[in-house]
C-alpha cells in the first residue's frame, strides 16, 4: 500500500513520491510523453516551437552584445526533442554556436538517459545542481517544468484554514483537511494572504528553484523564460489535476501511473519573482510570443512547395500551438531578466 493504514502525507510529500519516488516514481522509469504517452507539449507538436526558442535565444545574445560565453539552461527537458531542435537550428549560426554552453537540468534517470541518445551534439552537458551554474551570462527555459514540481494545497473555510492531505483511511487513498495557521501560510509564501482569497497552491521547491536561479542571473545577467499551462489572476483557485493516456484521471488513483500536474498563478510567480529583485518581468500568451517571433512567416516558408496532405499537417500542428482555444492562449509566456538589458521580443 502507498501509506500506510490510518497515516497521512501533506499533498507535496504525496506528489513527490508518485513522480519522483527513486523505483517506482512516474517521471523515474518511464517517457510519459508523446501520442502514446499520457500527454503531449509543445517541442512535441511540432519543430516549429523549439526553432522560434532558438531565433529567440539569438536575438537575446545579440542584444546583450554577443558575450563570447552564454549559458544555455534547460529546466527539465524531458524527452529532449525541445533542446535537440535548439542544437539544429542554430548549428548554421557559428558564432552563437561556438559562444554557447547548451546544458540541461533533468531529475529523472530514464529521460536523461533518452536526452542522452538522441542529442549527440558535443557543447552539451547533464548537471544535477543548479548551483554549478556560477559563471557567465545564463539563460534558463523552463516549458512544462513549474507544473511538474510538487504543490501544497490550503483551504479556507468560515475563516480558518486547512492544509490538504493525503489519507489512508482503511486502505483507502483520500483527502484530508489538517487545520493550520494563517500566519504559517504566510510566512512559508512569505506574503500577505489577502481576505478575498480563499485557496492557495504553493510549491515551496519551485520557490526554492526561483530563489537559485535569480541569484544567479542577478549576478552575471541573463533571464528566465517559462512557458506554462496558467492563468493571471489574484484570486487561486484548486488546479489539481491528473492526466493517463490523454484523459482525465483521479489524482488519488493509478499512483506511480499517471501524471499529476497542476496550472500555473503568473500573476503570483510575476509577484514572486519581482520580490526576488530582477527587475524586469513580462507576460503573454504563447500565441502573441510565437506570432511576435515570426511563426506564422515560418510555416509558411517550409509549406510553400509542399503537397496538399503534407501542407495542412502544419498548419494543423501551427493551430494546436497557437489557437485560441488550443495551447494559444492556455499556456503562457513569462520572461524575467534585468531592465538594463531591455530585451522585449515576443512580447
Ligand atoms: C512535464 S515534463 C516537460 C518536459 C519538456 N520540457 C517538454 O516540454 O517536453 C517535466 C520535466 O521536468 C523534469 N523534472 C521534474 N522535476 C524536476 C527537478 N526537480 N529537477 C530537474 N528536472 C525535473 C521531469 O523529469 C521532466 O523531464
Amino acid at each position: 500500500m502507498f501509506l500506510k493504514k490510518n497515516s497521512k502525507v501533506p499533498l507535496d510529500k504525496f506528489i513527490n513520491r508518485v513522480l519522483y519516488d527513486k523505483t517506482k516514481g512516474y517521471y523515474m522509469n518511464k517517457n510519459p510523453i508523446g501520442n502514446k504517452g499520457d500527454f503531449i507539449t509543445s517541442p512535441n507538436i511540432s519543430i516549429m516551437f523549439s526553432e522560434m526558442i532558438a531565433v529567440w535565444l539569438i536575438s537575446f545574445w545579440e542584444k546583450i552584445g554577443c558575450p563570447k560565453i552564454l549559458n544555455i539552461i534547460e529546466l527539465g527537458a524531458g524527452n529532449g526533442e525541445m533542446m535537440f531542435q535548439i542544437l539544429k537550428t542554430t548549428e548554421k549560426f557559428n558564432k552563437f554556436k561556438s559562444s554557447s554552453n547548451f546544458i540541461i537540468y533533468e531529475k529523472s534517470p530514464h529521460l536523461k538517459k533518452i536526452q542522452k541518445s538522441k542529442i549527440k551534439f558535443s557543447n552539451i552537458r547533464w548537471i544535477n545542481n543548479l548551483k554549478k551554474i556560477n559563471n557567465y551570462p545564463s539563460i534558463f527555459i523552463a516549458n512544462e517544468f513549474f507544473d511538474a514540481l510538487p504543490i501544497k494545497q490550503f483551504i479556507k473555510k468560515k475563516s480558518s484554514w486547512s492544509e490538504r492531505y493525503i489519507k489512508n483511511n482503511n486502505e483507502n487513498l483520500e483527502f484530508y483537511e489538517k487545520k493550520t495557521k494563517k500566519e504559517f501560510i504566510e510566512r512559508l509564501i512569505k506574503q500577505r494572504i489577502n481576505k478575498s482569497q480563499n485557496f492557495i497552491e504553493y510549491s515551496p521547491l519551485a520557490n526554492k528553484k526561483l530563489t537559485i536561479i535569480s541569484k544567479i542571473i542577478k549576478k552575471n545577467n541573463g533571464g528566465l523564460l517559462v512557458i506554462d499551462y496558467g492563468y493571471n489572476d489574484k484570486k487561486m483557485f484548486d488546479t489539481l489535476q491528473s492526466v493517463k493516456k490523454h484523459k482525465k484521471n483521479s489524482v488519488l488513483k493509478n499512483i506511480y501511473n499517471a501524471d499529476i500536474t497542476h496550472l500555473i498563478n503568473f500573476y503570483f510567480l510575476k509577484k514572486k519573482i519581482s520580490a526576488l529583485k530582477l527587475d524586469s518581468v513580462n507576460l503573454t500568451t504563447q500565441r502573441e510570443f510565437l506570432i511576435k517571433i515570426g511563426i506564422l512567416e515560418r510555416a509558411e516558408i517550409i509549406s510553400k512547395n509542399m503537397p496538399f496532405s503534407k501542407k495542412s499537417d502544419i498548419y494543423f500542428r501551427l493551430d494546436r500551438l497557437i489557437g485560441k482555444k488550443q495551447m494559444g492562449d492556455l499556456f503562457k509566456v513569462l520572461f524575467a531578466t534585468k531592465k538594463i538589458n531591455k530585451f522585449n521580443l515576443g512580447f
